[in-house]
C-alpha cells in the first residue's frame, strides 16, 4: 500500500491499495474512509480523481453549500424542453459531480447521478440530496440496456477515461425513442482532469443508432453552462479560439 498527501480537517489524503484506492476525509477530528473503485483495463489516473475531488471540496469551502438551482433551466430551456417533458421517466446524468444535478426533477420516476466518485462525495453532500448516486465508471454502467428514457452528460465527456466506450454506453442504456443531452467542452488539449478531448463532430459518433435533433456551437465563456447561457454561437469560419461549448439533442431509432 501506498500513503500519500497530508491530512488535516476538511482535507482529503489516500491510501492506495490493489483493486482501488481509499480517500480518507478527516472531517473535525474524525477521519472517513472511502473506497474508489479503478478498473484495471481504464488505467484510471488515481491523480485525476484527487483533482477532481480536491476541486469540489474547495468549492465547497468557497460557496458553504454547494448550489444546485442552475440545473432546472440548464436541463430544461436550454435543451427546448419543460420540466413536464421529464415527468414519470428514467433519466441517468453521467459524470453527475456532487452538486446535485438531478434535485430538481421531482417529478421523474428515477434520476440517478452516476459519477465513479459518488461515494467520495457523500463527504461533501452529506446525504442532503434526493436524488440517486451510481459510483460506477460510465465506461461500465451497471444498469441493463434499454433502461433509460434520458442520458445527460453535462461538462463530463471529456473528464471520462475512454470515450468512445463511454458513448457506446450510453447509446446501450437509452432505450428507443429516449432521449441524449449532451454539453461538451471543445478543446483540443488533454489536460489532467481531461484525458478526452471532444470534438465538434461528436454527433457524427451517434448517427448510427440516433438522429440529431439539434446542434449548438457556443463561445467559451466562463465554463460550460454559463457559455449555453451566453448563447453566444461559435463562428467555425473566423474562429477567435478552438475552445467551444457543443450542445447535442439526440433521440435514439425506433429499430435500435
Ligand atoms: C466538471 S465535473 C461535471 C459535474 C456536473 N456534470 C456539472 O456540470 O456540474 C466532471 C465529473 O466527471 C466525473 N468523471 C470523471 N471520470 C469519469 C468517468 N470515467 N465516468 C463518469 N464520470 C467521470 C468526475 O468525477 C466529475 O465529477
Amino acid at each position: 500500500m501506498v500513503f500519500f498527501g497530508h491530512c488535516w480537517p476538511g482535507m482529503a489524503c489516500l491510501v492506495i491499495g490493489s483493486g482501488g484506492f481509499l480517500c480518507a476525509t478527516v472531517m473535525k477530528k474524525r477521519c472517513l474512509f472511502m473506497k474508489i473503485r479503478t478498473t484495471p483495463e481504464y488505467k484510471n489516473p488515481i491523480s485525476k480523481y484527487v483533482h477532481e475531488y480536491m476541486y469540489w471540496k474547495k468549492q465547497q469551502v468557497i460557496e458553504g453549500r454547494l448550489s444546485n438551482s442552475q440545473y432546472e433551466n440548464l436541463f430544461t430551456e436550454r435543451f427546448s424542453v419543460d420540466k413536464d417533458f421529464y415527468s414519470g421517466k428514467r433519466i441517468l446524468d453521467i459524470g453527475c459531480g456532487p452538486r446535485g444535478s438531478l434535485e430538481w426533477a421531482d417529478n421523474a420516476a428515477q434520476r440517478v447521478g452516476l459519477d465513479p466518485l459518488a461515494e467520495a462525495y457523500e463527504f461533501i453532500i452529506q446525504g442532503s440530496h434526493e436524488m440517486e448516486y451510481v459510483p460506477d465508471f460510465a465506461e461500465k454502467i451497471s444498469f441493463e440496456n434499454d433502461h433509460f428514457d434520458i442520458v445527460t452528460s453535462i461538462n463530463s465527456l471529456d473528464h471520462v477515461d475512454d470515450l468512445g466506450v463511454v458513448i457506446g454506453e450510453m447509446k446501450r442504456v437509452v432505450k428507443p425513442g429516449g432521449h441524449i443531452f449532451i454539453a461538451a467542452e471543445i478543446c483540443k488539449d488533454k489536460k489532467p482532469c481531461e484525458p478526452s478531448p471532444v470534438n465538434w463532430d461528436l454527433a457524427e459518433l451517434f448517427e448510427d443508432e440516433f438522429e440529431v435533433m439539434d446542434t449548438f456551437c457556443f463561445s467559451f465563456y466562463k465554463g460550460v453552462n454559463r457559455s449555453i447561457q451566453q448563447g453566444e454561437i461559435y463562428d467555425h469560419d473566423n474562429p477567435q479560439t478552438e475552445t467551444g461549448v457543443l450542445r447535442l439533442r439526440l433521440v435514439k431509432k425506433q429499430d435500435c
